[in-house]
């Protein structure tokens, strides 16, 4: 199968295919937005066009940023060991246009825009922010992941057709859609697992990062009383 197995076991990394870090993907919230602006300010200017589709500057991402809608929309993000958040990805639900009813028959359609820090990329986390991202999809009833970005953009158009996703592409722009088949129990749990864990991954690496503030700051204080 050449395109990305999005329900597969979850064990079939296991002796196959590239050794990758293993990627936890957490849905992010409210109190993760300081961080999701800081990280869309950390990408360079050509990445925000990637990302964006036009050079935002820093007032417009936190615009953007501000704009979005925690409980409605699905966000994800991945932390590095030193618990930075170094990508995110938004998948913004809205009504189906008339002009959509081809592509599906569902109330909603779900749009997905991902960037990854340049400190982490190539190893597996826009595929697998892509993954969790239709997964999601697939078990909140809507069928078709819609994408949009510019044609130009190589690395994403790879991951899209990995993914078996149809690609259209106009004046330098392309439209990919993928189509999901409906939830099952084992997509269902699969989705609860990998938040689980990804919970479990986020909290030692907010533990870790504590206790090393602690700790240096328990050395500041031994050197500023030694005489
Ligand atoms: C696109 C982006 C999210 C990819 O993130 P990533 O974590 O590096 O992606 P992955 O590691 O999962 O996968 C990258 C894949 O693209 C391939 N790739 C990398 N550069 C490539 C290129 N120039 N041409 C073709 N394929 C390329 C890699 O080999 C890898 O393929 P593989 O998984 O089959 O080995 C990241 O580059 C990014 O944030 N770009 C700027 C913002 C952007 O373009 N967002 C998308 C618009 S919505």
């Amino acid at each position: 199968m050449s395109s990305i197995d999005l329900f597969q076991n979850p064990l079939r990394r296991w002796g196959k295919g590239k050794r990758r870090p293993t990627v936890r993907v957490k849905e992010l919230h409210e109190r993760d937005r300081r961080r999701v602006v800081r990280h869309f300010l950390g990408l360079e200017a050509n990445d925000r066009l990637l990302r964006f589709g036009s050079m935002l500057p820093d007032e417009r991402i936190e615009h953007y940023v501000s704009g979005i809608d925690f409980s409605g929309d699905m966000v994800f993000g991945v932390y590095n060991r030193l618990f930075r958040l170094v990508a995110v990805g938004h998948l913004a639900f809205a009504p189906r246009e008339p002009g959509q009813s081809e592509v599906t028959e569902k109330e909603r359609v779900a749009e997905f825009g991902v960037s990854v820090s340049k400190s982490a990329r190539g190893l597996g986390i826009g595929s697998k922010l892509f993954e969790r991202a239709a997964m999601h999809c697939r078990n909140h009833d809507v069928d078709t992941l819609y994408m949009h970005c510019l044609s130009s953009n190589k690395t994403m158009m790879h991951i899209a057709r990995k993914a078996g996703m149809e690609i259209q592409r106009d004046y330098g722009e392309a439209d990919a859609y993928l189509k999901l088949p409906p939830a099952n129990p084992a997509s269902v749990l699969q989705e609860a697992l990998d938040e689980q864990f990804a919970t479990f991954d986020y909290a030692m690496k907010a533990n870790q990062r504590f206790a090393v503030k602690w700790l240096d700051r328990l050395r500041a204080l031994w050197r500023a009383r030694k005489p």
